[in-house]
């Protein structure tokens, strides 16, 4: 994924959308603006942004976390959160299975996406894919009764592989959500990996898992 060259802030300027990799601690600390019964949702590698800037700005009293490993990403989605003026997100520089085992307390969040999880499509490399049994029990532990986790690739295999994933998951309702609408603008998409793959005509698979009650 190409970064554009724009003009840059200084890191300072950043901090109020960054976090440590560490222990979340008290929500209602790290969104002092928002309403203590605010919902929070997670993204996992949320890339460029697209998705955290244009949900956070559609839901302005929902917290909005993120997990990027990549830190020039970090950077970038923080740089456009600023400019922006969002205050309901933050964005953690790190590794997901790291955050979601350590750092993210119990029945906490209420949403989980995953969108585009890098594809690793050597059978070789398969193991290194994030989107595993343990992975996605960890974030089970984390979501609240009748939270979602919402996932979506245009790689058919590895979503066949969530798939075979699921199955053996307890306590929990899938579903299948409909394809996003026609785009009103060149932006108008869940995130820019499904911008990307949209344009080219390529089919996007989804699945959204309810934790039950
Ligand atoms: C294919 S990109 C998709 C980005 C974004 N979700 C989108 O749809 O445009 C996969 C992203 O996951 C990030 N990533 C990969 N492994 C990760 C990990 N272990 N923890 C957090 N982010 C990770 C990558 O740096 C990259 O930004």
């Amino acid at each position: 994924m190409r970064v554009r060259n724009r003009s840059k802030l200084p890191l300072e300027s950043l901090e109020p959308v960054l976090l440590p990799l560490g222990p979340i601690g008290d929500l209602g600390k790290v969104f002092p603006d928002l309403s203590p019964d605010s919902t929070t949702e997670l993204e996992i590698g949320f890339g460029k942004g697209l998705h955290l800037v244009n949900a956070s700005q559609a839901n302005p009293n929902t917290r909005y976390l993120g997990v990027e490993i990549e830190r020039k990403y970090v950077f970038f989605a923080a740089t456009t959160l600023i400019r922006k003026g969002i205050r309901n997100v933050r964005l953690v520089a790190g590794d997901a299975a790291v955050f979601v085992t350590n750092h993210v307390a119990e029945a906490s969040l209420d949403v989980v996406h995953i969108y585009f999880p890098d594809p690793w499509w050597k059978k070789r490399h398969h193991k290194r894919r994030l989107v595993t049994q343990a992975f996605l029990e960890q974030i089970l532990r984390l979501l609240k009764d009748g939270g979602i986790i919402r996932f979506a690739t245009d790689v058919e295999a590895y979503f066949q592989m969530t798939e075979e994933i699921l199955v053996n998951l307890k306590g929990v309702e899938r579903s299948n959500p409909g394809n996003s609408s026609n785009p009103l603008h060149d932006m108008d998409y869940l995130t820019h990996f499904e911008r990307k793959a949209r344009l080219k005509g390529k089919p996007i698979f989804r699945w959204d898992l309810k934790k039950m009650v």
